[in-house]
């Protein structure tokens, strides 16, 4: 009789025991102040369930982590967060994904052999046919070198009021200062990395002009940057 139960797989037993096998929390490896700089071509896909556990890596993904993919598999994505990063901002992300919205976020990650690397991140939210999130896919490219700039400052203090204050500190500091810009994240990263590129503006060939660039322009521009 108990051996029916634990196989069934309908069974809230079979369920936990299926859930254990999440691996534990492993324990980060110490931060080296060294940078793994990306190639450009590089796109680093993970995808995870619902509550962000990895389900699968890209190659390029696996390799700049220098983790395993059975280490990777089945690991909560938090394996390769790095401790200079502000818990607002994946308070942000989170918000955001669940809201079934992307974010163009710029992230620090620390790698197996605690080294870091710059990323800027595109999601794509899975639904089920009911329009269920089931989990999600995340793209990332190396990040341009003016928005890690930008936000290493920022990041920083970030950091530091959420030691001293806590994440709702940090929260109404980071609302303040795109308050204070007239901006918000995205916008924010998305005219760091339009500028760094030089791209503000496009040539009007027909007006012989140079004119802002559309909304439309930027959004091609991100599916350039990232490749789909
Ligand atoms: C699809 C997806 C991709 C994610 N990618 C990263 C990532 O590259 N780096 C990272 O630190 N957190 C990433 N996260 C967020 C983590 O799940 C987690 O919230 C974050 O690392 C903070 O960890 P903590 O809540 O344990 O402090 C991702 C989450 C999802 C759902």
């Amino acid at each position: 009789m108990e051996f029916e139960v634990k196989n069934n797989p309908e069974s809230n037993f079979w369920q936990s025991f299926e859930n254990q096998k999440r691996k534990p929390r492993m324990m980060r490896p110490t931060p080296v102040d060294k940078e793994i700089v990306l190639d450009n071509d590089k796109v680093l896909l993970s995808i995870t369930d619902a509550k962000g556990v990895i389900e699968y890596c890209n190659e390029d993904f696996v390799a700049v982590s220098g983790y395993e993919e059975h280490e990777l598999s089945n690991a909560a994505h938090s394996i390769v967060r790095h401790p200079d990063m502000p818990r607002v901002v994946f308070k942000l992300m989170w918000t955001r994904i669940q809201n079934k919205q992307n974010i163009i976020a710029v992230v620090k990650n620390l790698a197996k052999t605690g080294r870091y690397y710059w990323v800027i991140t595109d999601f794509v939210i899975k639904e089920d046919k009911e329009g269920n999130i089931i989990g999600y896919k995340a793209y990332r490219k190396p990040a341009p070198r003016k928005a890690i700039e930008a936000v290493i400052p920022l990041y920083r203090k970030l950091r530091n009021i959420e030691d001293t204050n806590g994440v709702e500190a940090s929260e109404r500091f980071l609302n303040g200062f795109f308050e204070g810009k007239n901006t918000n994240y995205d916008d924010f990263i998305e005219k760091l990395i339009i500028d760094n590129l030089e791209l503000d503006t496009v040539v009007d060939n027909e007006n012989e002009i140079e004119k802002p660039i559309t909304k439309m322009e930027r959004k091609s521009f991100f599916k350039r940057l990232f490749g789909y």
